[in-house]
């Protein structure tokens, strides 16, 4: 809890704290306001049961003649029109305090979502590895939302607080046993019932969130995989788990329901009953019941008042223990240690250095040192001891079986995940290998291409604003990776909209946008895992003339299964279980393994 209140105000701004002591402020004058209005009413009552005795108390001597004057149905008259200037006032600084609270509730939502969106992308990609994407998608839109919930319930407790005081104030002002017994016995059924509900609120509320992400997950999986589920038939599989998810979390939702109203309810009766036991007493030691007015109608009205400031604080006490995991989940998430990348920016080059780096720099080299890597969820290493050179000009093929580690060494060497062991070099030196002038440089097509549910044009510039999209380049890299055929006979070109990943078009066009896209960008070293797998041998060859004519003076890295794709690689390196077998120019290569030399002949012929 001290944790939380810490680390909100640490996330807050120092306008939003400003902001938020002004509301607690604010809320004194509010609860003020609410004991003169009720003050004012208790008056109104007596007034209208016998004038003389209210103006027999005023000691001012001045008023009290100006009133005598006045006949009692003036005197009503007046009191009315003062009776509602009081309670305009209140109605108007209550409408301000309320508008003044929903909008800090909103800017702190706002704050932690914004901070939770940019938490979670500047993770490591590891980060992501092991995080399903409901899970975020649950923090940043639902649980952003329930921490401004549980800030929102402080505010409310500490106003209801201070009305309380306030109200119980004014009361031992005008009668001292009765007003402690009955605040006594509220107060003692309000922490009954709190600490009833307690453990079972706070349960509630960590296995909402629980369901929440479950329900994401599910609808993530349903509608992601339609294919495969509209095949096989298996809508019921789907079906019954969301359903039986959507059960579990709707009765939790119908049990707080039921809960939420339930002190209020109690504690309605238990100032009901107290009142009356007031009343009882009051009366026994007073003959004039007009005398008693004032103090009976103030006190009743003040209880009647304090009934809903105790079943809010109560109701936000829940608010505040059912949002306390959430406000953990986020703490926890926005304290992760996942984003604590290498990145070196200019800052840390000396000045030497700098001007070697400047942001177009060239790559004359990329040497991995004794590179070994497993994955944080397993045991088994991946990599082991990897090491190998390249230079400008140069382009490797990598030949592995399935699961061999291609792609991971891809991974490694595009830095998306950090080796435990061994160094990276590029140009010999290895902090540009994490600097930002070399990331830039990097392109790279992925085995499964993420595409955007949007147009081709945008696919292919991701990252781009569409005003400063280059048109002819864009056309240009249609045109290098044989898209330009397809793209013209589609009635709106470019703008075509592909569909959530890329649903609308084919395999191979996908793999092809994918290349397009890094063409675009024109890197300095290129990556290309199993990308153009899903292309004929014809479309692939001319695809990956068109890449090695287009960039030379570059590194070019080709992952693939098909050796024909590798046919034009001057280096080649064979992998297996994490171990480079052999890493060489590839006349080297093919003379030591005959099953390639087969292979090469026959394909290059
Ligand atoms: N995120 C991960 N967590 C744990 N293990 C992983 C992860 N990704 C891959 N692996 C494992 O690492 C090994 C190497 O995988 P990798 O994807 O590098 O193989 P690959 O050579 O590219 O295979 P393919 O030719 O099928 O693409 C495999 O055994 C795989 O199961
Ligand atoms: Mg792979």
């Amino acid at each position: 809890m001290e944790n939380i209140t810490k680390y909100t105000l640490k996330l807050l701004s120092l306008r939003q704290k400003i902001f938020l002591l002004f509301i607690l402020f604010l809320a004194i004058i509010v609860s003020l306001s609410e004991l003169v209005s009720l003050g004012s009413i208790a008056l109104f009552v007596t007034i209208i049961a016998d004038s003389n005795y209210v103006i027999d108390k005023i000691p001012s001597k001045n008023l009290n003649n100006f009133l005598s004057s006045l006949s009692q149905k003036d005197l009503i008259l007046y009191f009315s029109i003062f009776l509602s200037i009081v309670f305009l006032f209140k109605s108007i600084l209550l409408i301000v305090f309320n508008w003044l609270l929903a909008k800090i509730e909103i800017g702190i939502e706002r704050t932690i979502a914004s901070k939770l969106y940019s938490k979670y992308l500047s993770n490591n990609y590891e980060y992501f590895l092991i995080t399903s994407s409901s899970k975020l998608i649950n923090s940043i839109k639902d649980e952003s939302n329930r921490y401004s919930i549980f800030i929102y319930s402080f505010v409310s407790i500490f106003k209801d607080v201070a009305l309380l005081l306030i109200l119980v104030s004014g009361l031992l002002l005008i009668n001292f046993t009765g007003t402690i017994s009955i605040f006594a016995a509220i107060l003692f059924f309000s922490l009954l019932i709190f600490l009833i509900i307690k453990n079972f609120i706070k349960r509630i509320g960590k296995e909402q969130t629980i369901f929440r992400t479950k329900i994401y997950d599910i609808l993530n999986q349903t509608f992601q995989s339609t294919k495969t589920i509209k095949l096989l038939g298996i809508e019921d599989f789907f079906q019954n788990k969301f359903f039986s998810s959507l059960k579990l979390i709707l009765r939790n939702t119908l049990k707080i329901r039921v809960i939420n109203p339930m002190p209020r309810i109690l504690l309605e009766f238990v100032a009901i009953i107290g009142m009356s036991l007031l009343v009882i007493y009051l009366t026994q030691f007073e003959e004039d019941l007009v005398v008693l007015l004032p103090t009976l109608s103030f006190s009743a009205l003040t209880i009647m008042r304090m009934i809903p400031a105790f079943s809010a604080i109560n109701q936000n006490i829940t608010h505040v223990l059912s949002n306390m995991y959430a406000a953990k989940i986020i703490i926890n998430d926005l304290e992760s240690k996942f984003n604590q990348k290498v990145e070196i920016n200019e800052k840390d080059f000396n000045n030497n250095q700098q001007k070697t780096f400047n942001s177009e720099i060239d790559i004359e080299s990329l040497e991995l040192k004794d590179i070994s890597f497993k994955y944080i969820t397993s045991e088994k290493i991946i990599l082991n001891k990897i090491n190998l050179k390249l230079y400008k000009n140069d382009v490797l093929g990598i030949i592995g079986k399935t699961g061999s580690g291609k792609s991971t060494l891809g991974d490694i060497i595009l830095g998306l995940i950090q080796p435990q062991t061994g160094e990276i070099f590029v140009n010999n030196n290895p902090n540009l290998f994490h600097s930002k002038f070399f990331k830039k440089q990097i392109g790279y097509v992925p085995q499964d291409i993420q595409l955007l549910d949007n147009s081709i044009k945008n696919n292919i510039a991701i990252g781009i604003e569409e005003e400063k999209i280059e048109d002819k380049l864009i056309n240009h890299c249609i045109k290098s990776s044989k898209l330009d055929k397809f793209i013209h006979n589609l009635p709106n070109g470019i703008n075509t909209i592909i569909g959530e990943r890329g649903v609308r078009i084919s395999g191979g066009q996908k793999q092809r946008l994918g290349i397009a896209r890094t063409l675009y960008r024109s890197p300095k070293l290129i990556l290309l895992d199993e990308a153009t797998s899903a292309l004929d041998s014809k479309t692939e060859e001319e695809v990956i003339n068109n890449i090695e004519q287009e960039n030379k003076n570059k590194i070019i890295i080709m992952i693939a299964h098909r050796l024909s794709t590798l046919k034009n690689c001057n280096k080649l390196l064979i992998i297996e279980n994490g171990k480079i077998v052999d890493f060489d120019e590839t006349e080297n290569i093919l003379k030591n393994n005959e099953y390639l030399r087969e292979y090469f002949k026959k394909k290059t012929n």
